[in-house]
């Protein structure tokens, strides 16, 4: 059984001060919860004061981005080495905000998905077609070359551990989430494509999120859906009650 993985992505949100107090927040509204992992994506500067909060808690801590180096003169970035060390479980590669305004290209992804596998991150390798994609019918093809592109050259076992997350660019910050069932159909058809890949045992261990206006209101159907193993939530992760809320809905 595939546990579900409920993420928050902070994006550029919360000083330290405010992280610390939305953690100490989360550990009192999920004590003793089982059967889900959660996680938060904090901002680089609150990393590690989040980590020492969220010690002994069973809940993990994610990095968004990371550079593909271990070290070196790379003015302004970070390396796995760096994100390991501090305790980040995960690490979000590839989101659409990285490809949109910082030109993240495939191939680059690909590049950072090999290199926090070396380093025993786990990569959150996120993919999702433009509205015109959609309209234009290209779902699949868009979001099927952005898996083969971006996990390439990944063994069976790699590709068993990783998730990815499914999140559709015009569900983003919209508040219009994608359907449970259209979801379900594109999660479902990235399954199919990494069968292919690393083949039917390593495709049924993947977990595939949704990501893209996840709200306390349609947690539950988006998660309900057989191939959807947890979500990628961003607005409704900043608060407590919400994000409390949306990991209640995966139990
Ligand atoms: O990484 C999270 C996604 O970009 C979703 O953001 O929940 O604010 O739509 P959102």
């Amino acid at each position: 059984m595939r546990i579900p993985l409920l993420a928050g992505n902070w994006k550029m949100y919360k000083t330290v001060t405010e992280a610390v107090e939305f953690v100490r927040g989360l550990k009192e509204a999920l004590a003793g919860i089982q059967g889900v992992e959660v996680a938060v994506c904090p901002p680089f500067t609150a990393l590690y004061a989040v980590a020492r909060e969220l010690q002994g808690t069973g809940m993990a801590l994610g990095a968004q981005n990371m550079y593909q180096a271990e070290e070196g003169a790379y003015t302004g970035e970070v390396s796995p080495v760096m994100l390991k060390e501090i305790g980040c479980r995960y690490v979000i590669l590839g989101h659409s905000e990285r490809r949109q305004y910082f030109g993240e290209s495939d191939e680059m992804i690909n590049a950072k998905v090999k290199l926090a596998l070396k380093h025993g991150l786990t990569p959150i390798v996120c993919v999702g077609e433009h509205l015109k994609d959609r309209e234009a019918g290209n779902t699949e093809k868009v979001v099927g070359e952005q898996v083969r592109r971006s996990l390439a050259g990944l063994s069976a076992a790699e590709l068993a551990g990783l998730v990815v997350a499914y999140e559709p660019v015009w569900a983003i910050g919209t508040g219009r989430t994608a359907s449970p069932e259209d979801a379900q159909q594109v999660n479902a058809f990235i399954r199919s494509l990494l069968a292919e890949m690393g083949g039917q045992e390593a495709a049924r261990q993947v977990r595939i999120q949704y990501g893209g206006s996840v709200k306390p209101d349609n947690a539950a159907e988006l998660l309900g859906q057989p191939d959807i193993d947890g979500a990628l939530v961003g607005g409704a992760s900043l608060k407590v009650e919400s994000f409390a809320a949306i990991v209640r809905a995966a139990l």
